[in-house]
């Protein structure tokens, strides 16, 4: 706040006892201000003199609105990619978030179900300030004892045999997409042209790099950047003859599939769509990957979707949650598909650092206890009663859907208008799906009570609709 700088063309009373010349949110670097008498005063933002640290802009009934001036910092700096909601957030707590006007929300996005310990978790704090003090990056060239340990619990906890890290979602698909076109090559080594296509689904989200952008249904993400990865067909999400129909032996090498879409708008597949393609894939040679970026790790009240249905993957993919807010992400393979990997197949100079893996450790052991997990689907269906008891009648809601803590409300209007009022409310809240689907992916830890006060905030609301 107090990196103003001032500086005087002319020996005039010091601009502190005449704080209102001075307009401090305006961009232009040197503010200049003719007085009556004819003295220049002008307020040069890059200068070295510093405003003393004792000049309380407060008490001098000078407006510096912290939030604002980075919101018009960030449109300065930053490229345009994020149509951000218009709030700069300072810390959290919990399922807590403040703003710099010292605005408290209750947090039903988690930083789109990433933050599932919630904001500051104690547990999960120590181990990152412990590991920032012991080690925390050191390529993948060396030995980590953290990352082995985290593929460990990893290979536990679920269907796989190895790990690859990554550093976010999208590189854990492109990890997938490499790993299944060098299977293809390696198990069919009299082969002139092995398979290389893939399958996905209406609704997908994949990510945004270009082979996981290509399996990203919406055209409007894709069609900005072409071409991207080619030889992508997209099949009706759920649409079982269809998808037996697209997944051919000798062209697809896999098939991509959220069990629960997340960004599509919170759908869940059938059991028999996930058996089907489980089949198909069988029967042609594909690899079934299962897309668990934002439905895994214990959102559904599984500590992985498809645990729900019995169905089990070549390769799953896992992020946002993993680490507790840091970069993270990961392709779990079963032995089958890693043994095909060698060398140099892939890789990553970050993925999988000490800093990253010991706090994950700590995120995947508290989310895989069976009571944490009950918990989730107790208030998961509590959430689901809740808004359908509260917005249920009203003429916009559709649907109230979704399974555990990733739960979606379809609405017949955009979502934005409700979003917006709930955010003044003190809300957060996400948009998902053609922008009409409301996206509630609360930290995992948030109690019913908490549940309880999002829903009546919603439903208070939904006048904003009409
Ligand atoms: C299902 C799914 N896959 C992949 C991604 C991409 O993850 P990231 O944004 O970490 O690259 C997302 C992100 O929302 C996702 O929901």
């Amino acid at each position: 706040m107090n990196s103003l700088n001032l500086s005087f063309t002319n020996s005039i009373s010091s601009v502190i006892d005449r704080p209102s010349l001075f307009k401090l949110t305006q961009p232009a670097k040197s503010l200049v201000r003719v007085c009556n008498d004819g003295r220049k005063i002008s307020a040069c933002l890059n200068l070295d003199v510093k405003v003393p640290d004792s000049v309380n802009f407060e008490k001098l009934g000078l407006e510096f609105d912290e939030g604002k001036d980075i919101m018009e910092r960030e449109k300065r700096v930053l490229v345009g990619t994020y149509d951000r909601a218009k709030i700069a957030i300072k810390s959290g707590k919990g399922c807590k978030l403040y703003d710099y006007e010292g605005r408290e929300y209750l947090d039903m996005t988690a930083g789109i179900a990433v933050n599932a310990l919630g904001h500051c978790d104690p547990d999960w704090v120590n181990a990152v300030v412990e590991q920032a003090n012991t080690l925390t990056h050191i390529s993948n060239i060396y030995y980590s004892k953290e990352q082995v340990e985290l593929a460990e619990r990893l290979v536990e906890s679920s269907f796989a045999d190895k790990v690859f890290f990554s550093n976010s979602g999208t590189e854990a698909n492109e990890a997938a997409i490499k790993f299944a076109r060098k299977f293809q090559r390696f198990t069919h080594p009299n082969v002139k042209e092995p398979a290389t296509d893939f399958i996905a689904f209406t609704n997908s989200f994949h990510g945004r790099t270009m082979g996981a952008l290509a399996l990203t249904s919406k055209e409007q993400y894709r069609a900005p950047h072409e071409p991207v990865m080619p030889g992508v067909t997209f099949v009706e999400y759920g649409n079982i003859e269809a998808a037996k129909e697209a997944i051919q032996r000798g062209k697809v090498a896999a098939v991509f599939v959220e069990p629960i879409q997340g960004e599509g708008g919170i759908y869940s597949a059938t059991l028999e769509f996930l058996q089907a393609l489980r089949t198909a894939c069988d029967d042609t040679g594909a690899l079934l990957v299962f897309d668990e970026v934002q439905c895994g790790l214990g959102r559904s009240g599984y500590l992985w979707a498809h645990e729900a249905y019995g169905v089990f993957p070549d390769i799953m993919t896992v992020a946002k949650p993993l680490a507790g807010g840091l970069p993270i992400g990961a392709a779990l393979l079963t032995n089958r598909v890693a043994s095909t990997i060698e060398f140099g197949n892939h890789g990553s100079t970050f993925a999988g650092e000490p800093l990253v893996c010991k706090p994950a450790l700590v995120v995947l052991e508290k989310i895989s206890k069976p009571q944490f997990l009950d918990d989730v689907s107790k208030k998961g269906q509590y959430l689901k009663q809740l808004l359908v008891q509260k917005m249920g009648a009203n003429k916009h809601v559709k649907e109230v859907r979704g399974v555990g803590l990733i739960v979606g409300i379809e609405l017949d209007v955009p979502a934005k208008p409700l979003v917006e009022a709930c955010a003044e409310s003190g809300l957060l809240i996400l948009i998902a799906g053609n922008g009409n689907v409301v996206r509630l992916v609360p930290p995992l830890i948030i109690s019913e009570h908490e549940l309880e006060h999002a829903a009546q905030i919603m439903s208070d609301k939904l006048s904003v609709l009409d």
